[in-house]
């Protein structure tokens, strides 16, 4: 695994950004109901394990999901090896390179990874998400909003996007532009999430939502803060 940064950031091999190395309340929500919900949890885009390996370590069956196979070889070195029994590795594309037989999930956490995503995959995310969970079973969602201090150029577009009722209002076209420092580390097109968004498309799957709301970062780097609502979560049950 890279050295983490200072702040505990680890540096992804294939430049979709840094895995956290703590859990923000909705990854910490996903590893406290993972050991007993109703099937298998799966988390997508798991890296090198931040919620995997809390998730396993507190008792639940864990399916660790990512599009780049070496982060997955390199979470399973990092888990004990008496709780790797208990440890399947999926890499593939979420939402359609990976496939469930429907109602046979647990829970899913999609943490910091819908910002690769355009609106129609993230509606189809929504629905599969929603096919693969079994009744009583949760999805919890995470993403980073227009409210940070590195999209701040992109802010008046957002704002004018939302007051014109465009659908998906957070897409960030051209990354390099707004947050130049960082743009190395990103795809070229970011996909920053709001409440309302996740509200119409995980309602609109059919799921109720438990809990939405922004929260604080206090230990992204200083120049990413702004004010207090720099991500997203989502807690939403079948
Ligand atoms: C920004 S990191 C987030 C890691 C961790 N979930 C966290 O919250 O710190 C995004 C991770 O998602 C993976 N990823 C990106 N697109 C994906 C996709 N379509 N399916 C599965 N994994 C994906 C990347 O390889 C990377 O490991």
């Amino acid at each position: 695994m890279p050295k983490p940064e200072p702040n505990g950031f680890v540096r992804t091999l294939n430049n979709m950004g840094y895995m956290t190395s703590g859990l923000d309340p909705y990854s910490q929500a996903f590893v406290d109901f993972a050991p007993g919900a109703p099937g298998p949890c799966l988390d997508v885009g798991a890296a090198y394990g931040v919620a995997s390996l809390n998730a396993l370590s507190n008792g639940a069956k864990v399916i660790a999901n990512d599009i780049d196979e070496r982060h997955l070889e390199i979470l399973r070195a990092r888990a004990l090896e008496r709780l790797r029994e208990r440890l399947t590795l999926m890499p593939g594309s979420f939402p359609d390179g990976i496939t469930f037989a429907p109602g046979t999930l647990g829970a899913v956490l999609v943490c910091r990874v819908m910002h690769f995503f355009d609106g129609p995959t993230i509606e189809r995310a929504a629905a599969k998400v929603m096919s693969w969970l079994a009744p009583g079973g949760k999805v919890f969602v995470v993403g980073e909003t227009p409210f940070i201090g590195t999209a701040k150029a992109f802010f008046p577009t957002y704002e004018a996007r939302v007051k014109a009722g465009d659908l998906w209002p957070g897409i960030v076209e051209n990354v390099a532009a707004h947050d130049p420092g960082r743009a190395g580390n990103l795809p070229s097109r970011m996909h920053l999430l709001d409440e309302a968004t996740l509200k119409r498309v995980f309602s609109g799957a059919g799921f109720t939502i438990e809990k939405l709301g922004t929260f604080a970062r206090p230990e992204f780097p200083p120049d990413i803060q702004l004010d207090g609502r720099e991500s997203v979560g989502l807690i939403a049950r079948k």
